[in-house]
């Protein structure tokens, strides 16, 4: 089921296996995934690489009617925009502190037909953000330095977070808030106390000993009883 209006939960393949992807996919679908958070690393914005362009389209038949959506951790990612949106990708998040312009950035995957989003890492301020909010589909706060899974999450993003979320209220703005980063059980919960309604998990969902279904429940779980 797909819970637009309900917080959302993102399964991160980073934490899959990328050696038979095409069944992680398929598991995170299958087990209602809300969407699916698809992370490009370009080894140069962060020191890992992930993988680009291909890997995204072989991917995207696995995923039926459930969105993608890319996460790109990359330097200037405005040249990936035109064969994201050739793809069928629904929404691209960039980061701030990646783009040389982020309006024309912001402006070039809205006209590709994308949804918008703009990642911040944990120590950066927001007010670059707070002008370009209301065409934001999605914020996203980062509650680990971007690069890798399995850190733990930053407890001291939630005043951010709470602003953030005070500032789309305020204006009454569609925008989403979305945290990735050391999501899992008990931090699932601390961030959406604080007013995030999109929750990436990785390594909460995928790996040798987990079942992606009883850990999606688990984490719906959480949400239902906050
Ligand atoms: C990290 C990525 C995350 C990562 C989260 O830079 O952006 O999406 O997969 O992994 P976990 O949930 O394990 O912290
Ligand atoms: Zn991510």
């Amino acid at each position: 089921m797909n819970r637009i209006n309900g917080p959302t939960i993102l399964p991160s393949i980073l934490a899959a296996d990328f050696s038979k992807m095409g069944e992680e996919v398929s598991a995170a679908v299958e087990s209602g995934a809300d969407g699916l958070h698809i992370d490009v690393m370009d080894g140069r914005f962060v020191p890992p690489i992930t993988f680009g362009i291909q890997m995204i389209k072989d991917i995207k038949p696995y995923m039926k009617e459930v969105p993608m959506e890319v996460h790109l951790m990359v330097h200037e990612p405005i040249t990936m925009i035109p064969e994201l949106s050739d793809i069928g990708v629904d929404s691209v998040i960039v980061h701030l502190e990646a783009c040389l312009d982020l309006e024309d950035t912001l402006l070039a995957i809205r006209s590709h037909g994308m949804k918008s989003g703009v990642a911040v890492k944990p120590d950066t301020e927001i007010d670059e953000l707070e002008s370009v909010l209301d065409q934001l589909d999605i914020v996203l706060a980062m509650t680990v330095e971007p690069g890798y899974g399995g850190q733990a999450y930053i407890a001291s993003v939630e005043p951010k977070i709470k602003r953030i979320r005070k500032l789309i209220d305020e204006r009454d703005l569609h925008t989403q808030l979305e945290v990735d980063g050391g999501i899992n059980e008990s931090t699932i919960k601390l961030a959406y106390l604080a007013g995030a309604t999109r929750f990436v998990c990785g390594s909460a969902i995928f790996g040798p000993s987990k079942n992606v279904k009883t850990q999606i429940t688990k984490l719906r779980q959480v949400l239902d009883s906050s």
